[in-house]
């Protein structure tokens, strides 16, 4: 689908505020046909737009239809909600409409809103409305779909879309796939609940993987998947994407408890058995208000789903009524939206980079973007086929997403942007660094350079096996990495430990200083745990937890590189794909040269000793949450170890205790809280790690 030179292309380009003031009505004009363009894109899946670019767009809008009322039409999309609904489905009239939401973007709006209702509920002039008690409920704002469940006496007759707000589509077949939606409730004659069907993340980089190692296109997040994923024909399609689903709202009710308040009206459809976000707060004050959204900011990565923001909600329903709503959205609710995770920008160039394995990977080189508070200026482009089925060229807009710890990627062009006439990207046919052919096997969806001499393969491999998770030599980054190379001092992480000094001293930058300091780095390598130089070898699949198990069960390298797949499968933490690739790696003469490099370089082959430590954590699972004074997160977990317990990072029924640090993760705590696991304090976690007991639980 290409809109090149389409009218929409030369309305977007109209972002110059300028246009604004000279001729209202025409960028009036323009920004309906742009949002309703870009809203059909959303709701169709394929946006092209990060959503809070859509959202600037749609402001602007409402911003210069409120300075001209003359402009005023009852068929601007401000005055609608939602989009037009399918074909696919039958339409289902809403029995109470399905609003959206204002939203707010900083503090100061949000205390805008609380401003502007107190003055609606008259509570005087000079209130201050950083304590006046109006009673909040907070939420998460999901960043899924909304939905529509209706029961009628304790049966789930219908599930629908939100639609334009009046009407949605019937997706009641797909719903009832869906886990924790009930199918029945001990309800009253009919309840109508809305909430957010959603996509956890780990499901969404499940599927993700599973459709790069087929070649199929990648999903651009977790939301417009959830989304793709509801609007299926068929509905064991739905059910096999784990999707999920919160509840947040009452819509029409007809019998039911006497409710006064929002809060109460949550904890009563968590009784009814709905799944109900553990996260919401009831507070007094907007300064707790404040409280929530200040929190998220700095953990919404520590939830499992997505959020793009807070909902405030008045507590209570009788203020609710007094408040009333406009035609699009209530007074009483406010949402409180967190940095946008996408932004577009322009993609300067496509380069390919050689990791150390000789995987070829397309990144794009960006404009530089601040994306989610960091600025971004490379982002992953994936393999061949993601570049080609994105069609992404230098020179395009393109939107960029950067999630929590994720690595940056680029999502799809943004065709109403292109330039005319810009030229297909082609992937390279020859190693960027090497010249070689590049290679890609059958059934794979990565390509290449096999050349084991490659200067970008052991350039990546060298820093790696210098990084802190392997061998941990200081002073050995990226730009001293490349000058050795370049200079014939070192050609593979053999080297390293027979560097000739006296040429190195030759080298411009280099004092005395920084090469008593490389070497002593280089020194305290040599004397490493077995298991670091494992893990620094870069062996496929072999992680940290499985080079331990490895250097403990042989306690020597040598019997390591002898021993079957067979017998390495057979070690608790091995299994056989680790040791059929352990097996692999030592069968290359390569490898076995490397370890002759160590051996005469003096570098420690030998495993632990068996622990001394007293295994009082034997069977129990503890849990660490937030910063602990006297223990690194990495510290914490080799303690646990070392006793014999297991260090899950994640709280579930099996979790013996949690250690709770300083800000710790909510979600954890939450957990452990509705599990009725225990918790301890650092001190609490010091008298675990001797005694093996849990304090406090120790009398019974
Ligand atoms: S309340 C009348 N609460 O955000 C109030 N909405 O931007 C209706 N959303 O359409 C919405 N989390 O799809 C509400 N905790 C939450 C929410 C939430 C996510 C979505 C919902 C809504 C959209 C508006």
């Amino acid at each position: 689908m290409c809109r090149q030179g389409s009218s929409i292309a030369s309305v977007f380009v109209a972002k110059n505020p300028s246009a604004a003031e000279s001729d209202p009505a025409k960028r009036v004009a323009e920004l309906r046909d742009l949002v309703r363009y870009h809203r059909d894109r959303y709701y169709n899946d394929e946006p092209e737009l990060p959503d809070a670019d859509f959202d600037a767009l749609f402001s602007e809008l409402e911003a210069l239809e409120a300075e001209h009322p003359e402009l005023a039409d009852d068929t601007s999309p401000t005055a609608e909600v939602g989009a037009p609904t399918s074909a696919t489905f039958a339409p289902v009239e809403h029995a109470m409409p399905m609003m959206s939401l204002d939203n707010s973007f900083d503090e100061d709006e949000l205390s805008g809103w609380a401003e502007r209702m107190a003055r609606g509920l008259e509570l005087g002039d000079d209130v201050d409305i950083a304590s006046a008690e109006i009673g909040y409920v907070c939420e998460l704002k999901i960043d899924g779909l909304a939905l529509s469940l209706r029961y009628e006496n304790g049966q789930l007759v219908q599930g629908a879309t939100r639609g334009n707000g009046r009407v949605g589509d019937d997706i009641t077949a797909n719903i009832r796939t869906i886990v924790g939606i009930p199918h029945e409730i001990d309800g009253p004659p009919v309840l109508e609940v809305r909430g957010e069907v959603y996509m956890p993340v780990a499901t969404f980089e499940k599927l993700n993987e599973a459709q790069e190692a087929a070649g199929l296109p990648r999903y651009a997040n977790p939301r417009n998947t959830a989304a793709g994923s509801l609007r299926q024909k068929d509905p064991t399609i739905t059910a096999s994407r784990g999707l999920a689903f919160w509840a947040y709202q009452l819509g029409q009710v007809e019998g039911g408890p006497e409710l006064t308040g929002h809060g109460a009206a949550l904890d009563w459809l968590g009784e009814l058995g709905f799944p109900v976000n553990p996260e919401r707060r009831v507070v007094e004050t907007f300064s707790e208000v404040l409280d929530y959204t200040r929190h998220w900011h700095e953990h919404r990565h520590d939830l499992g789903y997505e959020i793009d923001g807070a909902v405030i909600k008045v507590d209570s329903l009788a203020t609710q009524r007094s408040l009333g709503s406009t035609s699009r959205a209530p007074r009483w609710a406010m949402a409180y939206k967190l940095p946008p995770e996408e932004k577009t920008t322009t993609l300067l160039d496509i380069h390919v980079s050689i990791g150390r394995t000789g995987k070829a990977t397309p990144f794009a080189v960006l404009e530089p973007v601040v994306v989610a508070g960091s600025t971004v200026q490379m982002a992953t482009l994936h393999n061949a086929d993601q570049v080609a089925l994105k069609d992404v060229r230098p020179g395009d807009t393109v939107t960029v997403r950067k999630a929590g710890d994720v690595i940056p990627e680029v999502l799809r062009p943004v065709l109403s942007e292109r330039p005319e006439g810009l030229p297909e990207w082609v992937f390279p046919t020859n190693c960027p660094a090497c010249a070689e052919l590049l290679v890609r096997p059958e059934d794979e969806a990565h390509t290449f350079c096999v050349n084991p001499t490659c200067p970008a393969r052991q350039q990546t491999q060298i820093e790696y096996f210098a990084s802190r998770g392997a061998m941990d030599i200081d002073g050995m980054g990226e730009s001293r990495v490349a000058l050795f190379i370049e200079q014939d001092l070192i050609a593979d992480v053999g080297d390293l430990f027979s560097i000739d000094w006296d040429r190195v001293a030759q080298l411009e930058g280099f004092g005395q200083t920084s090469i008593d300091n490389l070497q002593s780095a280089i020194a305290a390598a040599t004397q490493r745990p077995l298991a670091s130089l494992l893990v620094g070898l870069g062996i496929r699949h072999l992680g940290p937890s499985g080079a331990e198990s490895l250097a403990s069960a042989f306690g020597h390298l040598d019997p390591i590189m002898e021993a079957s797949a067979e017998e390495m499968a057979a070690i608790d933490g091995v299994g056989p794909v680790i040791a059929a690739s352990v097996k692999s790696y030592f069968e290359s003469p390569k490898a076995r040269e490397l370890v002759e490099k160590f051996r005469a370089g003096g570098v420690n082959l030998e495993g632990p000793e068996r622990s001394e430590m007293p295994q009082v954590l034997e069977g129990l699972s503890i849990v660490v949450t937030g910063s602990l004074e006297g223990f690194s997160r990495d510290g914490a977990a080799d303690a646990i170890k070392g006793r014999g317990g297991k260090n899950p990072g994640s709280v579930s029924k099996k979790t013996t205790a949690v250690v709770v640090g300083s800000d710790p993760g909510a979600s954890k705590v939450t957990k452990a809280e509705d599990l009725g696991i225990p918790m301890l304090d650092e001190a609490g976690f010091l008298s675990l790690l001797e005694t093996g007991v849990v304090p406090g639980a120790a009398d019974d």
